[in-house]
C-alpha cells in the first residue's frame, strides 16, 4: 500500500479506549444530555451557560488523556505513506499528540474558542480560559463572546474543499471508530467507492454504512490498528 494514495477518516470509536464516550451510547445520550441541547445552535441561543459547561468539561477532560494506540498506528501509517490524509470527525487533539502532523478537524477543535463576531478561531486553554465564566476575544475593538470551536448540528463542515479533493484521488479509504450516522462524514465512503478506491471499515459494531466498504475489521481500534497498519504496509 505504500505507494498508494491514502485517506483516513476516524469517528469518536477511536478514542474510546482513551476514556473518551463515544456520541452514540444506547440511552441515545451524551454524557447525560440530549444531543440537541448540547450541540446545535439552537441550544446555545437557549441555554449558553448549559452548553458552555458541557464543553469547558470536555475541554478539561482532553487534558487528562492521552492518546492509545489507535492514534499511533496512524501516525505511523501517515509517516510511512508519501500521499496520506487523515480526516477526523473528533474534536479532541489526541492524533496531534500520538504524532499525527496535519489533521483535517471537520467538526473543530475543543483547544480552540471561536469570536461570535469575527469568526476568528483562538487557542484559549490557560487555567482561566477552562473556567465556568464566559471568556472573551482578544481580536474585536469590544471584545465579544466566544464560543466553542465545534460545528454542530445544521452548520457547515470544515475543510470540506481539501477533504474531497483528497478524496476524488483516493486509492485506498478507511473509516475507523464511526457510526455512519452523520451526514456528510458518513456519504465519503460512497465517492471513495464510486472513483474505485478500496474501502476498508475498522469498527466495534456494525455501522449504518457498513455495506458500503470491501473489508471490514470488527473490534477495538487500539487492538486491531496496529497489527493492520503493519500488514497494510508490507502489502505490495
Ligand atoms: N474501536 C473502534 N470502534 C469503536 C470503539 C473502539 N474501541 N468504541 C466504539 N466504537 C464504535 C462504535 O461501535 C460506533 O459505531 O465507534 C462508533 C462511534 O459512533 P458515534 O458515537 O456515532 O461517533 P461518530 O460516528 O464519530 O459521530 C459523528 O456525530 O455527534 C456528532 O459531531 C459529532 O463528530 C460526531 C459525529
Amino acid at each position: 500500500m505504500q505507494s498508494k494514495r491514502v485517506v483516513v477518516l476516524t469517528g469518536a470509536g477511536i478514542s474510546a479506549e482513551s476514556g473518551i464516550r463515544t456520541f452514540r451510547d444506547n440511552d441515545g445520550l451524551w454524557e447525560e444530555h440530549r444531543i440537541e441541547d448540547v450541540a446545535t445552535p439552537e441550544g446555545w441561543r437557549e441555554n449558553p451557560q448549559l452548553v458552555w459547561n458541557f464543553y469547558q468539561a470536555r475541554r478539561r477532560q482532553m487534558l487528562e488523556v492521552e492518546p492509545n494506540p489507535a492514534h499511533f498506528a496512524l501516525a505511523e501509517f501517515e509517516n510511512a505513506l508519501q500521499y496520506f490524509t487523515l480526516i477526523t470527525q473528533n474534536v479532541d487533539d489526541l492524533h496531534e499528540r500520538a504524532g499525527s502532523s496535519k489533521v483535517l478537524h471537520m467538526h473543530g477543535n475543543l483547544k480552540t474558542l471561536r469570536c461570535e463576531q469575527s469568526g476568528r478561531s483562538e487557542l484559549r486553554m490557560s487555567d482561566e480560559d477552562l473556567r465556568p465564566q464566559f471568556v472573551k476575544c482578544t481580536c474585536c475593538a469590544e471584545p465579544s463572546t466566544l464560543r466553542p470551536d465545534i460545528v454542530w448540528f445544521g452548520e457547515t463542515p470544515i475543510h470540506m474543499r481539501e477533504i474531497y479533493t483528497a478524496l476524488e484521488e483516493c486509492e485506498v479509504f478507511i473509516v475507523i471508530g464511526s457510526s455512519g450516522h452523520v451526514y456528510p462524514a458518513s456519504g465519503m465512503v460512497n465517492i471513495a467507492k464510486m472513483i474505485g478506491a478500496r474501502t476498508i471499515l475498522v469498527n466495534l459494531e456494525e455501522p449504518l454504512n457498513a455495506y458500503d466498504f470491501d473489508e471490514i475489521h470488527y473490534g477495538k481500534a487500539g487492538e486491531l490498528l496496529p497489527k493492520l497498519v503493519q500488514g497494510w504496509l508490507n502489502e505490495s
